[in-house]
């Protein structure tokens, strides 16, 4: 079976095939030839994850998924939530992002934070959702190379290391992505 990821983040698209096996092959948005920017003017990740999905499906006719992702910070009052990837303005870096999120949290000792995805699944012109979260906190300074966006700045509960000191399968027993990447897949396969 095929299905389209609606991204090009490969960090994102070696998470989610490892996890799916060779069942289902994902396709990205490159290997449909999609070089639009897909739209994500929602204020929850579940309106944007929805309309990434829906973008795909309605133009391409092809059974899809699209995942939102926010990194909510207690103590910021749940920023930057639907804006992380844009947090340090536009256009930013993961770096930029990570910098404010750290300058932010200066001297404040409640560091409790957690990732949030939500997936929207078209098949067949119905939509499904799944969704997963991590608890953690943010580190006081970025730690490890691996891994993309937030990762260097949050350890999850479960484990002492950074998301950028795990390797991808570490990562993927426990992040908010895998979990709800756990629930598409034993829907897709049952
Ligand atoms: P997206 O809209 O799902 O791509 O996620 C928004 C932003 O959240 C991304 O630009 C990254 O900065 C961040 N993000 C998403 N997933 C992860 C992850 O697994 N680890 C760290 N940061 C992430």
């Amino acid at each position: 079976m095929e299905l389209v990821f609606a991204t090009n983040n490969q960090h994102k698209l070696k998470e989610v095939q490892f996890l799916l096996g060779d069942k289902i092959k994902l396709l990205s948005l490159k290997d449909i030839g999609c070089s639009e920017e897909i739209p994500e003017d929602y204020e929850t990740l579940k309106e944007n994850a929805s309309q990434k999905a829906r973008y795909i499906y309605d133009r391409y006719k092809m059974n899809c998924f699209a995942d939102d992702t926010g990194l909510e910070i207690d103590a910021l009052n749940g920023e930057p939530g639907v804006y992380s990837a844009r947090y340090a303005g536009e256009p930013c870096t993961f770096d930029d992002n990570n910098k404010k999120v750290l300058e932010k949290l200066q001297g404040i000792k409640n560091r409790k934070a957690c990732f949030k995805t939500v997936i929207s699944l078209i098949l067949d012109g119905k939509e499904y959702f799944f969704e997963g979260q991590v608890d953690g906190e943010i580190l006081t300074e970025k730690t490890g190379k691996d891994g993309f966006g937030y990762d260097p700045v949050f350890k999850p509960v479960e484990c002492d290391l950074s998301f950028a000191e795990m390797s991808m399968e570490e990562k993927n027993k426990i992040s908010h992505r895998a979990r709800a990447t756990k629930k598409l897949v034993g829907f897709l396969l049952k």
